[in-house]
């Protein structure tokens, strides 16, 4: 046992997890970095476990400031040979560390886990399964809703049953893509184009096309698929992007809903909010609170909160809405695991509510270890 790294009743002991499995790596180790250069250390007892693309958990030093999107490669968590795991070990959740041909060495007890990551294997109710499953508390939504607010079928389907406003869509598997595509085409010809072409379940924009015609729906099909088997095809809708930011409330309180921010992605480069706009060219301005009327602006605040409920988010999650010419909110997706840089729209949305990013933070983490493990 590492003397140092004991853990300390009064200082619970964070285990920050970033990088994974998706294609959402590199941006997860921007957040992490974000993270892990705000959190209060006299507080809280950190420990950074890095996740490489394999899967595999590691050990990783603390200096993450190279990790910026900017600087052309992505950042990434590299493999070792010595692995990361939790364990149930005499009635605690023990942090152990193995290598080939040693003895296991425990790091000490884990009081909750910040999983800071996106998409697939990390967003999508995996990570949150493995925990529940050892009773360890944890940052953010559990099984169903992270599940369901990854999938962007599923998350439609539970809106419209929830009274939100949903835009017109197909849901394309791989089953139906393979044995009728004529079929799928027809289905999406009746949209009208534009069309949105998307993975079903992946986030930062990755593999999302807008496709005008016919003739290049084959093509943006194609892509979206290099993400996933699954796809949402959806119609374009004209509108202003807004968002709010919702965060749970503590005990039995409702969730707390931000200022809505608005993003407008400068056009030319970009056609739409798409990856390079989003983290390279930085060619979105974001502001907040949105120029909304005040009526709209309450709307859309209590919208994110009732999406919030209908997918039973826990701790955070980012609501996105079209604002119509017509007034009309319509619900883009939920985010469980939004980007969560001090720069990002989520933590931008609560400063300008009056919740600073360390303060965000450390609500996060006082909200799982608050909330009871097993069913609630
Ligand atoms: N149906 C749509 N109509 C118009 N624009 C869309 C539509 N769907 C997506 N977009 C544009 O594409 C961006 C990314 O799509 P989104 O569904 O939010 O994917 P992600 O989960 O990767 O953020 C949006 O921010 C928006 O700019
Ligand atoms: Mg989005």
């Amino acid at each position: 046992m590492n003397g140092n790294l004991v853990s300390n009743p009064n200082k619970p002991r964070v285990a920050v997890l970033f990088g994974g499995r998706s294609s959402e790596h590199g941006v997860s180790c921007v957040t992490a970095a974000g993270v892990l250069g705000a959190i209060d250390r006299d507080k809280y007892d950190v420990v950074p476990i890095g996740i490489a693309k394999s899967g595999q958990w590691v050990l990783v030093n603390e200096d993450l400031s190279s990790m910026s999107l900017a600087a052309g490669a992505a950042p990434e968590v590299l493999a070792s040979d010595k692995t990361v795991a939790l364990a149930e070990i005499g009635g605690e959740h023990q942090l152990i560390v193995a290598a080939p041909n040693e003895v296991p060495v425990e790091l000490g007890t884990v009081d909750v886990v910040f999983p800071l990551l996106h998409g697939p294997f990390g967003e999508d109710g995996t990570i949150q399964g493995l925990l529940e499953l050892s009773d360890t508390r944890y940052v953010g939504s559990g099984v169903l809703a992270s599940a369901v607010g990854m999938d962007k079928h599923f998350m439609k389907v539970v809106f419209e049953a929830a009274g939100l406003k949903v835009g017109p869509y197909v849901a394309v598997t791989d089953r139906q893509w393979t044995n009728d595509p004529a079929a799928v085409r027809a289905q999406v010809e009746a949209l009208g184009f534009p069309v949105f072409v998307k993975p079903a379940r992946a986030g930062s924009s990755m593999g999302i096309s807008k496709v005008d015609s016919l003739q290049e729906l084959d093509q943006a099909i194609a892509q979206a698929r290099e993400h996933d088997p699954k796809l949402v095809i959806e119609a374009g809708i004209v509108g202003r992007e807004i968002e709010c930011a919702v965060l749970e409330g503590r005990g039995t309180d409702a969730p707390r809903a931000s200022l809505p921010g608005e993003i407008a992605v400068a056009t030319g480069a970009h056609s739409f909010y798409d990856f390079e706009a989003k983290y390279v060219d930085n060619a979105a301005a974001l502001s907040c609170p949105a120029d909304l009327p005040d009526a709209a602006i309450a709307r859309v605040r209590e919208l994110a909160s009732q999406a919030f409920d209908a997918v039973g988010a826990e701790g955070l999650s980012r609501v996105d809405f079209f604002y119509t010419e017509d007034g009309e909110f319509i619900i883009n997706e939920i985010n469980t695991m939004p980007g969560f840089t001090p720069k990002s729209m989520y933590p931008q949305m609560w400063a300008a509510s009056g919740m600073n990013y360390p303060d965000l933070i450390d609500e996060l983490i006082a909200l799982a270890l608050e909330r009871k493990t097993g069913l609630r």
